[in-house]
This record gives C-alpha cells, sequence and structure tokens, in this order.
C-alpha cells in the first residue's frame, strides 16, 4: 500500500517560494516583447493546420505543481475533425486553453512545447494596417494581400495573441450565457466580432454578415433574434448564436469544448447535427472536447485518447472504434452508456487516477489496468506506431512483446 505523506508547515512553504520563482519567471516571459522570428515556426506536415508538441502545461499550487498537460503531441489535419475524449480532470481543457492562451496566470503556465499553427491572415503594413489591394467583396468592403505564416502559439508574447484568438481560431464552450453579454443584444455583440475582424465594415455590411451567420446556424426568424438580448432566448438557440459568432470571423480552426453538455438530448442532436453540417461548408478543422464516445462517432474523423494529462492513444475513429489497443480505451468503450444509463455513469473503470502532483514513473493507468505485465512496473511507455495514423502508449505492443 501507497505511504501516505503529510507536508509539514516548512516543506509547504519551501515548495511554495520554489514553485513561485518558477511561475513568476514563465509569466514574466509571456509578456515579454520579442521579434516575430522568435514565435514563427514551420509545420512538420503541410497538410496539418494545428500541431501540438510535446506540450506540457502546468498550475503551480501551494501543494506542488500539477501537470495537467504532461508531455502532449498530436495534430489537426487541414479540413478534419479531432475528438479529444477521456476522463473528467484527464486536461482537455487545459489543452484547448493552452491553444487559445487563456490560461489563468500566474498559476496556470504553458511551461514547454510547440502549438504550431498554420495562420492565413491580411498581410500587414508596419503600422499593423491591412494592406488593401484596391478592388472590392461584393457587400463593398475592401480586399487585402493575405499571407501565410505559421506561429508557435505557445511562444507567442501575449500582445500578439490576437492575431490567431478569435481571429483564426475561435472558442464554443459548454455554457454560452457565460461568454455573452447579458447587457447587449445579439445583434450588437455579432456584429462587433465583423467590426473587428473585417476592415472597412460598415454599419449596414456587419449587419448583413450577422444575419447571414444567423440563417447560417438554422435560425429560422434571424431578425427578431438579431434584436433580442441573451436571456430572451433558450438555450438551444443561445448555442447556435455562439457557433455563429465563433464562425463569424471565419476561422480556420473552431474548438468545441463540449459544446452539447449543458443541453437537452434532443437539442444536443440538432446541434451536433448542426456542427457536422457547418463543418462541410467551413473550410477549416474542428477540435471536438467530449466526454461522449458517441459524439465522437458520430462527428470525428481522428480521436485523441487523453488520460490523466497525456496522450495514450491516437488513431482514426475506425481504427480506435474497431481496434482499440490501449485497456483505457478498451475500457472506454466498454463503459459507453446505453439508453437506460444516464452520463455520468460512463466512465466506471474502476480505481482512481494518481495524485496529480505525484506522478508515478510508471504507466499512469497501472493501478487500474488489468492487462498489467511485468514491464508495466518500469519506465513510463513510449509512443507505438501501429500505423501511419494509430498510435499506442502500452507495454503489452513493445517490439520484445509482440515477438516474444
Ligand atoms: N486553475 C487550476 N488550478 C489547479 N489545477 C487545475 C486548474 N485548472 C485545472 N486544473 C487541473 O488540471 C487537470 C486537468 O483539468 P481539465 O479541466 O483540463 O480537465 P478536463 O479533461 O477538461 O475535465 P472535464 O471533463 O471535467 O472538463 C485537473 O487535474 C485539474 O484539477
Ligand atoms: S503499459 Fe501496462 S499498465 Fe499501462 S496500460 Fe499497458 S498493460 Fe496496462
Ligand atoms: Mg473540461
Amino acid at each position: 500500500m501507497a505511504e501516505k505523506h503529510y507536508l509539514t508547515g516548512k516543506e509547504i512553504r519551501k515548495i511554495a517560494k520554489a514553485n513561485k520563482k518558477a511561475m513568476m519567471a514563465l509569466e514574466k516571459e509571456k509578456w515579454k516583447k520579442k521579434p516575430e522570428s522568435e514565435f514563427t515556426a514551420q509545420m512538420k506536415d503541410d497538410k496539418n493546420i494545428l500541431e501540438i508538441d510535446n506540450l506540457n502545461t502546468y498550475f503551480f499550487t501551494d501543494q506542488g505543481v500539477v501537470k495537467a498537460v504532461n508531455g502532449v503531441s498530436f495534430n489537426i489535419p487541414l479540413h478534419a475533425t479531432v475528438g479529444i475524449v477521456g476522463e473528467s480532470g484527464c486536461g482537455k481543457s487545459v489543452t484547448s486553453m493552452s491553444v487559445m492562451r487563456l490560461l489563468q496566470g500566474p498559476q496556470g503556465q504553458i511551461a514547454s512545447g510547440s502549438i504550431r499553427f498554420k495562420s492565413s491572415d491580411f498581410k500587414r503594413d508596419e503600422k499593423g494596417n491591412p494592406i488593401p489591394t484596391g478592388t472590392h467583396n461584393l457587400d463593398g468592403t475592401p480586399k487585402y494581400y493575405m499571407e501565410e505564416k505559421v506561429y508557435d502559439i505557445a511562444k507567442m508574447p501575449m500582445n500578439e495573441i490576437h492575431r490567431i484568438r478569435g481571429r483564426q481560431i475561435s472558442m464554443i464552450f459548454q455554457e454560452p450565457m457565460t461568454s455573452l453579454n447579458p447587457v447587449f443584444t445579439i445583434g450588437n455583440q455579432l456584429d462587433e466580432v465583423t467590426f473587428i475582424h473585417q476592415p472597412g465594415a460598415t454599419k449596414e455590411s456587419a449587419k448583413a454578415k450577422s444575419l447571414e451567420m444567423l440563417n447560417l446556424v438554422g435560425i429560422a426568424a434571424p431578425e427578431r433574434v438579431y434584436n433580442s438580448y441573451p436571456h430572451e432566448l433558450s438555450g438551444g438557440m443561445r448555442q447556435r448564436v455562439m457557433i455563429s459568432m465563433a464562425l463569424a470571423c471565419n476561422p480556420r480552426l473552431i474548438i468545441a469544448d463540449e459544446p452539447t453538455t449543458a443541453l437537452d438530448v434532443t437539442i444536443q442532436a440538432q446541434i451536433l447535427e448542426l456542427l457536422r453540417d457547418l463543418k462541410d461548408k467551413m473550410d477549416g478543422s474542428i477540435m471536438l472536447i467530449t466526454h461522449d464516445l458517441g459524439v465522437i462517432a458520430e462527428m470525428a474523423d481522428y480521436v485523441v485518447v487523453m488520460y490523466a494529462g497525456r496522450v495514450i492513444e491516437m488513431g482514426t475513429v475506425r481504427e480506435i472504434f474497431h481496434n482499440p489497443m490501449h485497456p483505457y480505451t478498451v475500457g472506454l468503450q466498454k463503459s459507453k452508456p446505453t439508453m437506460q444509463s444516464d452520463t455520468d455513469t460512463l466512465f466506471n473503470i474502476p480505481g482512481n487516477v494518481p495524485n496529480p502532483i505525484n506522478m508515478p514513473k510508471h504507466c499512469f493507468f497501472k493501478e487500474r489496468c488489468d492487462k498489467c505485465i511485468k514491464k508495466c512496473s518500469g519506465e513510463y511507455p513510449g509512443m507505438i506506431k501501429v500505423s501511419d495514423t494509430h498510435f499506442v502508449a502500452c507495454h503489452l505492443y513493445d517490439e520484445e512483446e509482440q515477438n516474444g
């Protein structure tokens, strides 16, 4: 049985001091202005829009460092939907907040790693103004030169994040009411997005774009919703509005974190249908975070399975559903909810996740694993390539195990 270890007051103060130092250094670095060459990069594969590479995101607490995202790597290909799945607390939201650089500082920090994003934005002059081509769009707004660049979001100073956040990557949260401003009409808030992202937009062109967006997300009376306040709308309607806001800037990547969890079942189905439909219409990719495997099966092209801050398996939807290899992924599928059970009982694999402050050296799933072999008490398993798209981190598939 694991030995219990209680920290003394002195030990706690010592840890807190060391943590504070590390945390403040990262916080300072985050705000430091630097030349663009220090936060631009090259994609490893040109077919990806996002490449997360050995990302470590930590929370510095008085008890120690919580490695919420612990060496995570995965890609989001262009025009694809990638589902991120795993039980509560495994680091799905912290991964997405790292991409958006929305971590609550100074406690939450990207400690290391890269988040490469293929950006396509207006070409700008030295003052940061977009350079017009001299021609116009159909709605009369001016056209601008575009340029492609690869940014390493993890290294971007905070004063440059506006180049990406809400402009090229937008996010749909679980609870739309927290993201909509209660004192402004939907129209005000949607128009604002257009004003920020479409230089030269007029009141009329912004309204036309807002109504077009509301129409696109299946709102039958866009003019009425345009003039409504958030509290006047139902939950499902508000989530549609949120999706229209996320789309209004023509993002290249949408991150949807449990976009339907707060909605009732019929509305959930409608919103998923809408997202699927939009993905075909829009020219971007979706990172879809959910603990619902059914949603993943319906929506995603690729699946990333996370456990205790790490990716333990990833592959195409087909590979993960037809040939799950990691005992945790196999367990997830066995514990899929049925019509009779509610979603809270989804993850009923017995046992607990190790203490996030004091992770073991060996496989994090070991204490819950029924396939454990001798080797599992040794080093943490490396990522094994099963196919060009399928990877698993488990000693059962080490080469010598397979040969032996
Ligand atoms: N502000 C914070 N301070 C300390 N730890 C945090 C903080 N925010 C998140 N964490 C920790 O980071 C880990 C990952 O949390 P995260 O929110 O990413 O989980 P999740 O996979 O999104 O779970 P859920 O399915 O419940 O949304 C958890 O162990 C959590 O306790
Ligand atoms: S490495 Fe070992 S303990 Fe971990 S999941 Fe694989 S078999 Fe189980
Ligand atoms: Mg979450």
